[in-house]
């Protein structure tokens, strides 16, 4: 099989301490992987470390090919899309203007007009609110919007960092059906990291489990599902789709 991504022995710190230990799991190339764990466990070191943001060691690979050591730049250059926790889109400028600056780190920029129709494509409401300011959107908007922005750079691999926090749980249903979307129609391979484990695994094919910067589990979702100890410690109630209202 091929890998979108590879960790090999990835260890990371912010300066003072490693955070992450040793730390072994892979995307499937076209495919989702989810990195679950509880707050704190190392999920955003996780994806900071695959995007060269923080010191790491060990080896990170993207299609093959070593990542680890280049700049932020470089692999977005690669083809590499964060949509950090938070979402990090710009509310004072418009819509538009936060998906022009996604498409910035594309290789080639002949492509922005199919992007952007594409982006309206998944997520209509930008269309329609495309003049107005990040700022005025609902929740759910800037998750799209951040989304949006991701893959207006034409990614390889989307990092995606708790997509569903804070948002209420019709728009979260909403929101993982078009990442199923993303994932199948437009072959974009991501790494969805969730504190929410049982929505993460129904979109994920494979899982990884982080508890205090160590991989304690990894295995495909099924595996994850099933293991009891995991299922008791980290997916509650299967029924619950954990979103806040
Ligand atoms: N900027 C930072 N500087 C130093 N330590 C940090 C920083 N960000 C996170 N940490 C520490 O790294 C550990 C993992 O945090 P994080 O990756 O944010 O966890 P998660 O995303 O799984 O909730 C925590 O102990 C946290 O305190
Ligand atoms: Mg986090």
């Amino acid at each position: 099989m091929s890998h979108a991504l590879e960790l090999k022995d990835v260890s990371a710190s912010y300066g003072h301490g490693a955070i992450l230990h040793d730390i072994n799991f892979d995307v499937p190339a076209g495919g989702v992987t989810a990195l679950l764990g509880a707050n704190g466990a190392g999920k955003t070191t996780t994806l900071r470390a695959i995007c060269g943001m923080i010191e790491t060691h060990g080896d990170v690979r993207l299609f093959g090919e070593s990542i680890t050591g280049k700049t932020p730049e470089a692999i977005a250059r690669m083809g590499v899309a964060h949509v950090p926790d938070g979402r990090g889109t710009f509310t004072s400028l418009t819509v538009l203007d936060n998906l022009r600056l996604g498409a910035f780190s594309a290789k080639k920029r002949t492509n922005f007009r199919k992007s952007l129709d594409q982006v309206y494509d998944y997520f209509p409401r930008l269309k329609e609110r495309s003049g107005q300011h990040a700022g005025t959107l609902s929740g759910g908007e800037q998750q799209m919007l951040a989304i949006g922005r991701a893959l207006m750079a034409e990614p390889r691999l989307i990092l995606l960092d708790e997509p569903s926090i804070g948002l209420a749980p019709v728009i979260v249903k909403q929101l993982f059906e078009i990442l199923e979307q993303i994932a199948t129609e437009a072959g974009v391979s991501m790494l969805l990291v969730e504190q929410n484990s049982n929505l993460a695994l129904k979109l994920a094919s494979e899982a990884a489990l982080l508890e205090v910067g160590n991989l304690v589990a990894r295995g495909t979702s099924e595996e994850l599902s099933q293991n009891q100890e995991i299922a008791r410690a980290y997916l509650g109630d299967v029924s619950d789709t954990g979103a806040q209202a």
